[in-house]
């Protein structure tokens, strides 16, 4: 896996992160297992509850074109009025989390990035042990 143009992916990405509101950007790169890069950033909305994540921006934008296996995601988020500081990683809100366990292997990859050579990496399975998945309701992801 190449980190290095995942995160630099990301970090274009939170470029074109749409935040008037909350003013805290977030861009995400998803690899898939091709080897192709999706990426997304937040997009907020003057009513507020219909914004979305990068994360699921990325996920929903690679689902779109067919894609549906995934190897790893890299996460760039921070302020955007000032430089991200020392330790300042930004992990995946909860809803985004349970959007990766419905198409991610617990062995799914996630990246919380400050840069290429400042990351800190978890499984899926670190951030959301226990999921609900679509195998407690007896379905299978076909479909
Ligand atoms: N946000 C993300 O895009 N991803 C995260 O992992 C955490 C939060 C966005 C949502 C909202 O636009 C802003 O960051 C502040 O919560």
């Amino acid at each position: 896996m190449d980190v290095v143009r995942l995160i630099q992916a990301a970090m274009a990405a939170r470029d074109n992160a749409y935040a008037p509101y909350s003013q805290f950007g977030v861009g995400a790169a998803l690899l898939t297992q091709g080897g192709r890069i999706y990426t997304g950033c937040n997009v907020e909305n003057a009513a507020l509850t219909p914004g979305c994540c990068a994360e699921r921006v990325a996920l929903f934008s690679a689902l779109a074109q067919g894609e549906r296996e995934f190897q790893a995601m890299a996460i760039v988020g921070g302020p955007l009025d000032r430089p991200l500081e020392q330790g300042e990683y930004c992990a995946p809100c909860g809803v985004c989390r349970q959007v990766m366990a419905e198409f991610c292997a617990p062995t799914f990859s996630i990246l919380l990035a400050r840069g290429p050579d400042d990351f800190l990496q978890y499984t899926l399975a670190q951030l959301l042990p226990l999921p609900f998945g679509p195998g407690n309701l007896g379905a299978s992801k076909e479909g």
